[in-house]
This record gives C-alpha cells, structure tokens and sequence, in this order.
C-alpha cells in the first residue's frame, strides 16, 4: 500500500490507502461475493441484476472519486446523487445494514491498515444511511 504523509480524507489519501483502481475493483468485486452469499442480504441482493459485474465496475469507478481519486464515474458515466439514485428501491435499516455488512465483509478481506479500514466503514456508513428511504 502506499504511504502518505496526509491523513485520510486529504487530497487522494483515502484512494491511495485502498490500492488505487486494483484495490477498488478487488474490493468490489468482493463485496459482490458477499451479497451473493450472506443470508441477510438475500433481499438487498434480490434488487441488483443477475449479473453484477458492471454494478461492481461502477461502484469502484463512485468510489475512485469518492475517496479523492480520479472522477471516473462522472468522466464513465455521468453526474450521479446517491441518495436520489437509491430512490427507486425500498431500502429500509435492516437493507442498509446488510449493504453495509457486506462491505465490512469484503473490507476485512483486504491488506488495509487497520486504521483505514475503520475510517472506510465510517465513512461508508453515512451515504448508507442517506440511501435508507423506509423504516
Ligand atoms: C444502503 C444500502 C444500499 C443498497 C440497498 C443499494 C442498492 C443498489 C442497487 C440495487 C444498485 C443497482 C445496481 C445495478 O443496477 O447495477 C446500486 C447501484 C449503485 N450504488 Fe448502491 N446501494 C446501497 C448503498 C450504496 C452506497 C452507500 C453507495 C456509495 C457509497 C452506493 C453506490 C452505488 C453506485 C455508485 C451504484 C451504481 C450506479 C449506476 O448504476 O450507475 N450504494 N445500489
């Protein structure tokens, strides 16, 4: 991983600390894994397209930007609001925090510095809950 002297957060510290776009597609790919598997994302899994390979594409492409990388999914695929886009799906707490348990899963299974890896989940955890449109 590379090291930075800024903190996370800090111009492409957050992008960098996840292994640039070969970090961000491995984790993807692997929360995917996950939401095919976990039980208790079986209905947030129910909402994706059978095949999920473009869907794990974006996100790492969202989330290069994201976490102060290159702007791909704007420069892919256009403008996108999170929240606004999830409109379209009922996404209650128990959605959002099988969303969420998925990603911890596929975070865990990362070589990230610890201290990074919380920050991500932490950070994570906020347009998770803006995307929650139902009880
Ligand atoms: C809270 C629980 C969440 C649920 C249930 C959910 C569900 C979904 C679904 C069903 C899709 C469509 C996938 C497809 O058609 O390929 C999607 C796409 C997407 N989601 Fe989420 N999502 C959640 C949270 C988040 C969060 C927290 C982020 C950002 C950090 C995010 C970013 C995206 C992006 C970038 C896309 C691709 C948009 C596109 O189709 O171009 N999602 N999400």
């Amino acid at each position: 991983m590379t090291v930075s002297r800024h903190r996370y957060g800090e111009y492409d510290t957050s992008y960098l600390a996840a292994g640039g776009m070969d970090g961000l597609r491995h984790l993807t790919e692997q929360f995917y894994q996950f939401l095919d598997t976990l039980p208790e994302a079986a209905g947030v899994r129910a909402m994706y397209p059978e095949d999920t390979t473009e869907s794990a594409e974006r996100l790492a492409c969202f989330l290069s930007g994201w976490l102060g990388g290159p702007a791909l999914y704007r420069e892919k695929y256009g403008e996108i609001v999170i929240p606004s886009f999830h409109r379209q799906w009922t996404i209650d707490a128990s959605a959002r925090d099988a969303w969420l348990q998925c990603m911890q899963l596929a975070v865990d299974q990362q070589s990230y510095a610890p201290a990074f890896k919380q920050y991500l989940m932490e950070q994570l955890s906020v347009p998770a809950e803006r995307c929650r449109n139902s009880r």
